[in-house]
């Protein structure tokens, strides 16, 4: 479904505010899968997810999208979009704003229609259709941002951060649908998140990028099985949790800080 080679992306080249935001990242991607980008903020998720999505060109290397070059899969719309911002249309009905991408490729009415009856009943929201977005709670707002991206069964979804504003509890809720929705369509999913919980209970894969220059420096095999609510309290859970942390730390950090109190206390105090 994906194939990066060799990807970097630096904005700014020989200007002032040049910054290499990925690094020649080689990820692939196959049908069905659930990858998550994971990594400290800054680091190029969002760049990353973006190539992706052909929203912004790499400066070097190849992103290919369903076997074709990024543009011609981003002109076919074979992705759907959510980011941490559900970024409905306030003037519009949840039903109509569910129905946009559909308006966008110019199907019929009952078609559309119809469509957004099954993707509100997906994400549980079916007596809503006729609501208001801001008479919606933040994570109704997000299950109808997933319900939109899905209306036109694009075969992929890239997401970022889509849970990072919510609570954890609902967080959680929606971690769960998510993946009852994505086992139910069969869509691949590639999830930028910061949080090492999140990336092990939804991926069958987690990439691990490091700070600056963005690289990929670890791809985790998550095996888990059927992710139920049990599997949170499983001991392997807490394995897999323990090896992204570890990833995400990188081989320096096996090396004792030598850089001391001295150093760090004054620029704690600066903040304050
Ligand atoms: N359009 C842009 N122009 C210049 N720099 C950018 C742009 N987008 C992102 N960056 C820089 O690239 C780096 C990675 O950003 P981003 O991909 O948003 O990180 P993350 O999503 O991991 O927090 C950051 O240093 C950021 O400032
Ligand atoms: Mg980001």
């Amino acid at each position: 479904m994906i194939e990066l080679s060799g990807v970097t992306k630096v904005f700014n080249p020989g200007r002032a505010g040049e910054v290499t935001a990925v690094a020649a990242a080689d990820l692939t991607v196959a049908a069905g899968e659930f990858v998550s980008l994971i990594g400290p903020s800054g680091c190029g998720k969002s760049t990353l997810l973006r190539l992706i999505a052909d929203l912004v060109p790499p400066s070097s290397g190849t992103v290919t999208v369903a076997g074709k070059p990024a543009a011609r899969a981003r002109r076919d719309r074979d992705y759907g979009m959510v980011f941490q911002k559900a970024g409905l249309f306030d003037w519009r009905t949840v039903r109509r704003n569910v129905e946009l991408p559909l308006e966008l490729r110019g199907t019929g009415r009952s078609e559309r229609h119809a469509r957004a009856a099954e993707m509100l009943e997906l994400v549980g929201l079916s007596e809503f259709a006729s609501h208001y977005p801001a008479q919606l709670s933040g994570g109704m707002q997000q299950r109808v941002s997933i319900a939109r991206a899905l209306a036109d069964a694009p075969p992929l979804l890239l997401m970022d951060e889509p849970f990072g504003a919510l609570d954890e509890m609902t967080r959680e809720r929606l971690q769960g649908e998510l993946l009852r929705i994505c086992a139910a369509t069969g869509t691949t999913v590639v999830f930028v998140t910061h949080s090492i919980d999140e990336a092990v209970f939804l991926s069958g894969r987690v990439a691990v990028m490091s700070a600056r220059p963005g690289r990929i420096t670890d791809v985790i095999d998550v095996d888990l099985g059927e992710r139920t609510e049990a599997v949170r309290q499983a001991p392997e859970y807490f394995g897999y949790v323990t090896a992204v942390r570890q990833a995400l730390r990188g081989p320096a950090a096996a090396v004792p800080e030598q850089a001391g109190p001295a150093e760090s206390a004054p620029a704690v105090r600066a903040e304050k």
